[in-house]
């Protein structure tokens, strides 16, 4: 246990502990997959007077710097809802300025996702999708498809109750053409069929803006997965913010329905 101790922490000269709450919190269990409903972008700019656009454009910056402190802390994967399939709702102007955004997200971070060993994916239906964000996205897939450093997926027109739709389509029409038994249907096979196939479920959700409701993210996935919601709006969560929540993880005991291991040897 010292030994381990010793391990993670850093020290001055004098011997005073300098370990930081960063290096802390990747000593403890570090959730493997994070889920972030990324809200509060409209408030933060009508805060400020500002056009709501202003808003999501900050929340860009923010996206960046997550993923930046995702990777280093040794997060596997880390989905992000940027677009549900039910912001379509929105003024024309408002969507079109969110479609445009995948773009200049990735003509300005891409070399640096790349050097980091990010690997970027994308989850949601393309087919409403413009043309040049389609592209946009594709590049930085396979661009980044060799890298094995932290899984950057991205949720951009995705809405769970569509995934889970599509999933049960695909699975009639594979077992009416004889690719499936319908006796070979099990939750394995059914998660091949969603949009998270090889992805491991979230192990923590955060959403910012204080609103406390899933809004059609990841229902099948996130059975199992803690909560964490804040108050701080999407552009203002900052590392603090991040330690806060992956520090409230680590607090928790998850059970799965049966009891803690202590529990089980009594
Ligand atoms: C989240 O911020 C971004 C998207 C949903 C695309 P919002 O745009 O929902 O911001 P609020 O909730 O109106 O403040
Ligand atoms: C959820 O936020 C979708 C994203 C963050 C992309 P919304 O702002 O669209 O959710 P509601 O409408 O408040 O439920
Ligand atoms: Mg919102």
């Amino acid at each position: 246990m010292h030994m381990n101790l010793k391990r993670w922490k850093s020290f001055d000269k004098e011997g005073r502990d300098t370990t930081t709450r960063g290096e802390k919190v990747k000593a403890a269990a570090i959730p493997e997959h994070v889920a972030i409903i990324m809200d509060g972008n409209g408030r933060w700019a009508k805060k400020r007077h500002l056009p709501r656009v202003a808003g999501h454009h900050e929340g860009m910056k923010t996206v960046r710097k997550i993923t930046r402190i995702a990777n280093r802390l040794g997060i596997k994967v880390l989905t992000l809802y940027a677009f549900s399939t039910e912001n379509w709702k929105r003024p024309k102007l408002e969507v079109e300025y969110l479609m445009k955004l995948p773009e200049e997200f990735l003509s300005t971070y891409l070399p640096e996702l790349k050097a980091e060993n990010v690997k970027v994916q994308m989850m949601g239906c393309k087919e409403k999708i413009p043309l040049h964000t389609q592209r946009a996205i594709n590049k930085a897939i396979s661009e980044t498809a060799q890298n094995d450093g932290l899984i950057l997926n991205f949720a951009l027109n995705y809405g769970s109750r569509d995934e889970i739709m599509r999933a049960v389509r695909n699975i009639l029409m594979d077992v009416k053409n004889g690719i499936m038994n319908e006796n070979e249907l099990t939750e394995e096979v059914f998660h091949q069929y969603l949009m998270t196939h090889g992805l491991q479920d979230p192990d923590l959700l955060i959403r910012t803006s204080g609103e406390i409701r899933l809004s059609n993210f990841m229902l099948w996935q996130l059975a199992y997965t803690e909560f964490v919601f804040t108050d701080v709006l999407w552009p203002d969560f900052n590392e603090e913010h991040f330690l806060s929540a992956i520090e409230e993880y680590q607090k928790r005991s998850r059970r799965y329905g049966g009891l803690k291991s202590e529990e089980q040897s009594e």
